[in-house]
C-alpha cells in the first residue's frame, strides 16, 4: 500500500527577507575578485584592513588566563564590577549618578540592551508608540516591532543637501503624543554620520520634557566621533534633565569585542527606590529571555576599566582608531575634490563616526559593485573605517567615476 508523507505543519512558512547588511557581506564573500572591497560593514578595520585585537584586551585576557575561575552563572543583571564600571563611565559627574538613581544591567551587546529595554517598555507601556530617525540603523524598527510596538519615523536627513533636516525633525517631535518613546542616537548617527549640535540637542530635550516623551538613547560608537567625554555629553545632559531616560550602550566597536556580545542597558530614574523597583522588573525581563548573560566579555571590560594602566591604554587605542577614521575622511575628501573640483565633499569631514552617507544612488552603488568590485549598501552608506591607505585611491577614483 502506498503511504503518502503528511504535509508539514510548517509548509506555509516563507523565507524571511535577507538582512540588507549581511546580504552585502555575502555577495562580497562570493566574489572571487582579488581586489574586492567591502564598504558595507559596520565594523572598525585598521590600516591593514584587519579587525584589531586591542592591546588592552590582550593584556586583560592574559591576566584572566593566569587566574582561571570556574564558569559559574553570573547574576541575572550581569557582573557587578562590569555594571559599576559602565555606570561610572557613562554617568559619573551627573546628579543622577551621585544620587544613586541610575541602574545598569549587562546585556548581550547593544542589541540586547535595546531588546531588554523594548520588552520592558512594552510590558509597562503597551499603548506607547516608538519613534526612530529616518533613516536609522535597520535593526531599530525591527527590534521594537518584534517587541510589539508600532514604530514611526521622525525626519532626520535631507537627501538634497546631504545634511540634517532639523526643522522637520523638531516639527514632528512637537506632534508626538505624550508617553511615546523617542529613540535617539547619542553620537555618531548610524547610518548618516550626522549628529545634532549642542543647541539642537537642547531644543530636542526641551520638547521631550515638555511633551512628556520617553527618551531612549542608543550609544554604539562612544569615542569614535570625539573623545569619550565629548561623545558621552548627550547621555550626561539627558541624565541630568530630570527625565526617566533609557540608555543602550555597547563595547562591540570601542573595545573591538564584537563576538563577545558585551553591552549594557542603563535607566535613569526618579529616586533610588524607583531604581530598585525598575531593576527588579528588568531582571524579570532578562530571566525570561536568556536568564543571565555570558561572562568573558564582561570580565575583560571590567578588568580594563578597573585598572588605571589598562584604561589609559584603552583610551589611547580608541583615540588611534578615531584619528585613523578622521584621517581617512580628510584624505577621501581631498582625493574626491581633486577628481571633481566643482562638487562639495565637505560632508565627509562634517560627519562623525564609522559611517558616511555619500548621497550615492542605488544605480551608482550597483555600478560600484559591477565595475569596480566595491560593495556597499544601496542607501549609499559607506563605512569609512573600511578605507585604508592601501585602498583609498581605488575607492576615490571609483566613487568619482560613478558620481
Ligand atoms: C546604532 C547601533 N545601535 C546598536 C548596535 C548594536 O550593537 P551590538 O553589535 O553591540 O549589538 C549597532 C551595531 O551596529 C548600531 O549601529
Amino acid at each position: 500500500m502506498k503511504t503518502s508523507t503528511p504535509a508539514s505543519l510548517l509548509a506555509a512558512i516563507t523565507m524571511a527577507p535577507r538582512d540588507p547588511i549581511l546580504g552585502i557581506t555575502e555577495a562580497y564573500n562570493r566574489s572571487t575578485h582579488p581586489a574586492k572591497i567591502n564598504l558595507g560593514v559596520g565594523v572598525y578595520y585598521d590600516d591593514q584592513g584587519k579587525v584589531p585585537l586591542l592591546q588592552c584586551v590582550r593584556q586583560a585576557e592574559a591576566d584572566l588566563l593566569q587566574h582561571p575561575k570556574p564558569h559559574t552563572y553570573l547574576p541575572i543583571e550581569g557582573l557587578a564590577a562590569y555594571n559599576n564600571a559602565v555606570r561610572r563611565q557613562l554617568f559619573d559627574g551627573t546628579r543622577a549618578f551621585d544620587e544613586q538613581r541610575v541602574i545598569t544591567l549587562q546585556t548581550a551587546g547593544g542589541t540586547g540592551a535595546l531588546k531588554v529595554g523594548a520588552d520592558f517598555l512594552q510590558r509597562f507601556f503597551p499603548d506607547a508608540q516608538v519613534w526612530i530617525s529616518d533613516p536609522s540603523w535597520e535593526n531599530h524598527a525591527a527590534l521594537f516591532e518584534a517587541a510589539g510596538f508600532t514604530v514611526n519615523a521622525y525626519p532626520y536627513y535631507d537627501a538634497a543637501r546631504n545634511d540634517l533636516n532639523f526643522p522637520a525633525m523638531l516639527a514632528t517631535l512637537e506632534q508626538i503624543p505624550a508617553g511615546d518613546i523617542v529613540l535617539l542616537h547619542a553620537c555618531c548617527h548610524n547610518p548618516t554620520g550626522l549628529d545634532l549640535d549642542d543647541s539642537q540637542w537642547q531644543q530636542v530635550l526641551e520638547i521631550i520634557t515638555r511633551r512628556r516623551l520617553i527618551p531612549f538613547l542608543d550609544m554604539a560608537y562612544q569615542g569614535f566621533g570625539g573623545s569619550l567625554a565629548e561623545d558621552g555629553k548627550v547621555v550626561q545632559r539627558f541624565a541630568d534633565s530630570g527625565l526617566t531616560v533609557f540608555v543602550s550602550s555597547t563595547f562591540s566597536k570601542s573595545f573591538s569585542l564584537y563576538s563577545e556580545r558585551i553591552g549594557a542597558l542603563s535607566v535613569v530614574s526618579a529616586s533610588p527606590d524607583e531604581a530598585a523597583r525598575l531593576l527588579s522588573q528588568l531582571k524579570r525581563t532578562i530571566r525570561t529571555n536568556y536568564s543571565s548573560p555570558p561572562g568573558h566579555g564582561a570580565a575583560i571590560v571590567a578588568a580594563v576599566l578597573g585598572s588605571d594602566q589598562l584604561r589609559a591604554l584603552w583610551e589611547q587605542e580608541l583615540a588611534q582608531m578615531r584619528e585613523r577614521i578622521t584621517g581617512m575622511r580628510q584624505q577621501l575628501r581631498a582625493r574626491l575634490q581633486q577628481h571633481l573640483p566643482a562638487r562639495d565633499f565637505s560632508f565627509l569631514t562634517r560627519q562623525a563616526g564609522l559611517f558616511s552617507y555619500t548621497g550615492l544612488q542605488p544605480e551608482q552603488v550597483t555600478r560600484l559593485r559591477e565595475e569596480f568590485e566595491i560593495h556597499t549598501l544601496g542607501t549609499g552608506r559607506i563605512c569609512v573605517a573600511a578605507v585604508n591607505s592601501g585602498n583609498l585611491d581605488t575607492i576615490a577614483t571609483a566613487l568619482a567615476r560613478v558620481m
